[in-house]
């Protein structure tokens, strides 16, 4: 049937445009409060990469060492001084206070610790967490 046809077609067409609006309305997050995944991603994925094992070259760059953050994240001491490290930063680490809030800063950590492997492997982090080259 014709008309049924053309209901179907227009349907179809509808639901099309409905779907492409909302994943473009949807991917930005106007208004809601960014993750800490897109916030490492904006702030910090530059220097310590999207995985959190730091980038060779912008450690080459700064002339310093980039730290593995996955294998930091398990020792429970080092992340302790994380919000203030990222707050204030350290040497070339640049200080984030006034880019993300306190609350943001707690979400990025919470996020590179989904990076880190499971705490329970012990894979003795403490004594190879110097994994990038300086020079
Ligand atoms: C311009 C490059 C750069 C950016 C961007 C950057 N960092 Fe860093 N980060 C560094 C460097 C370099 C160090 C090592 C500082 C030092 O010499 O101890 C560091 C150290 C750290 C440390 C401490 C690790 C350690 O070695 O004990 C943490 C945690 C950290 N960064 C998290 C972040 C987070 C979270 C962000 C994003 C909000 C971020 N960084 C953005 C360069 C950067």
């Amino acid at each position: 049937m014709k008309l049924k046809e053309l209901v179907l077609l227009i349907l179809v067409l509808a639901i099309s445009v409905f779907v492409t609006r909302f994943l473009v309305t949807v991917e930005p997050a106007h208004g809601t409060t960014p993750t800490g995944k897109e916030l490492y991603q904006k702030h910090c994925a530059s220097c310590h990469g999207a995985d959190a094992k730091g980038v060779e070259k912008m450690a080459k760059m700064l002339k310093v060492t980039i730290r593995d953050l996955t294998k930091l994240a398990n020792i429970p001491d080092s992340t302790k001084t994380w919000p203030k490290i990222i707050a204030d930063g350290k040497a070339k680490m640049p200080a984030f206070n006034k880019k993300l809030k306190e609350a943001e800063v707690s979400s990025v950590i919470a996020y590179i610790h989904t990076l880190a492997p499971a705490s329970g492997k012990s894979e003795t982090p403490a004594a190879k967490d110097t994994t990038k080259v300086t020079k």
